[in-house]
């Protein structure tokens, strides 16, 4: 009798060891989803509240200076040996740390108090050594983030918005988005290179033309976001350059691989120079529309 009950006890113990073996490891997977998610995604929802057009200034980035000048002034003075001044600043960097914390609550848990606490007890024992290596954890704590979540929210709250960007497209004379602008243009662009290469010189003249005057175009794009002259990308330079695809198309039998050459340095000097810069804020911002 005995016996079976012993067996009956391992029996259960084994079935809640299988219980809860997996769902430990399933709460790990969760969490992991979780945090490659938020990572993935665009930064907290609670920031529409910290940032035009809720907010008449950027708050939250406004905030982090209230972090950053007491720390920085913490190791100035520490430096220079001027105890005196850091007690008085590593309060105010406290305080304004618990105020941050609290500001977007899906990032609270970011702000962990340890490193604080210990910055503050490695103060008050006054041991230059230990001052030292606190502040340091203190940093990592705002370097993790700011490598994670600083351009995301550059992205979405400090690049103006591309989906309000229009521009008169100069052939169509229709007003079109920017994402509109470039497929027009880029399709002059081919069909530029494409005729060319099937040996149909006046239509490679057509889609210069079309080209050109969307390549002159461009300007009306940029000054949605800059109101001085642009000195990259689409500058006098680059300009040359497409005047002189112009010129070798004048000839009787234009030479591809000429154009071609010509073509290839204003893809890169002007679209795919201009790419690197303006893409990736584009398509983050493109990408999480759909969010919120
Ligand atoms: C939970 C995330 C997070 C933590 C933790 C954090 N920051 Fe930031 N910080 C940001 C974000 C996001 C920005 C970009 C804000 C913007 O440009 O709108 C930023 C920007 C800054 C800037 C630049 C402000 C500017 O005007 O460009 C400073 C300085 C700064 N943080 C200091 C700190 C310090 C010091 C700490 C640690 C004590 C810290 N931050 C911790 C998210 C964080
Ligand atoms: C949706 C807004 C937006 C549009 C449209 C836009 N830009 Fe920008 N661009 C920015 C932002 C934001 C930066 C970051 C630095 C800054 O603010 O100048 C930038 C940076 C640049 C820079 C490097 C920094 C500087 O100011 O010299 C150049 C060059 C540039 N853009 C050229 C252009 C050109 C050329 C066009 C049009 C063909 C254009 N941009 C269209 C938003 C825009
Ligand atoms: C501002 C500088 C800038 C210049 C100069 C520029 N582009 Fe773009 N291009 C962009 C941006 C920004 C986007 C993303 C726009 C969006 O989706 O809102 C883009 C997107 C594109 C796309 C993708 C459209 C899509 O929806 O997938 C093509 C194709 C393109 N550009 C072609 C060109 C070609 C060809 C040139 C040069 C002749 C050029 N671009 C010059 C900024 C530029």
């Amino acid at each position: 009798m005995k016996h079976t009950y012993l067996s009956l006890a391992s029996a259960l113990l084994v079935l809640a060891g299988c219980a809860t073996q997996p769902s430990a490891d399933v709460e790990a997977l969760q969490h992991e989803i979780a945090e490659l998610r938020a990572k993935a995604g665009p930064p907290p929802a609670s920031l529409d509240a910290l940032y035009p057009p809720q907010a008449a200034a950027p708050l939250y980035q406004i905030r982090m200076h209230d972090l950053g000048g007491p720390l920085s002034g913490m190791v100035v003075d520490l430096m220079e040996g001027d105890l005196e001044n850091v007690a008085p600043q590593f309060e105010a960097f406290r305080t304004a740390y618990g105020e941050v914390a609290a500001l977007v609550p899906e990032w609270t848990h970011l702000y962990p108090i340890g490193p604080v606490d210990e910055l503050g007890s490695a103060l008050e024992e006054g041991a230059q050594d230990r001052i030292m290596a606190a502040i340091q954890r203190v940093g990592a704590v705002c370097h993790d983030c700011h490598v994670d979540y600083m351009p995301k929210v550059h992205q979405r709250y400090q690049w103006p918005q591309f989906s309000a960007v229009r521009a008169t497209d100069p052939v169509t004379r229709d007003e079109v988005p920017m994402a509109g602008y470039m497929r027009a243009m880029e399709t002059s662009f081919s069909g530029m290179m494409t005729s060319l290469q099937q040996a149909q010189p006046d239509r490679a003249r057509g889609y210069y033309d079309e080209f050109f005057n969307r390549f002159g175009g461009l300007a009306d794009l940029c000054t949605n976001c800059h109101d001085t002259e642009r000195e990259y990308f689409i500058d006098e330079s680059v300009q040359r350059l497409v005047r002189q695809i112009g010129t070798e198309l004048q000839a009787d039998a234009p030479d591809p691989a000429a154009i071609g050459s010509l073509a290839q340095r204003v893809g890169t000097e002007a679209c795919f120079r201009c790419h690197l810069v303006h893409v990736p804020a584009a398509f983050a911002q493109a990408g999480w529309s759909g969010g919120h």
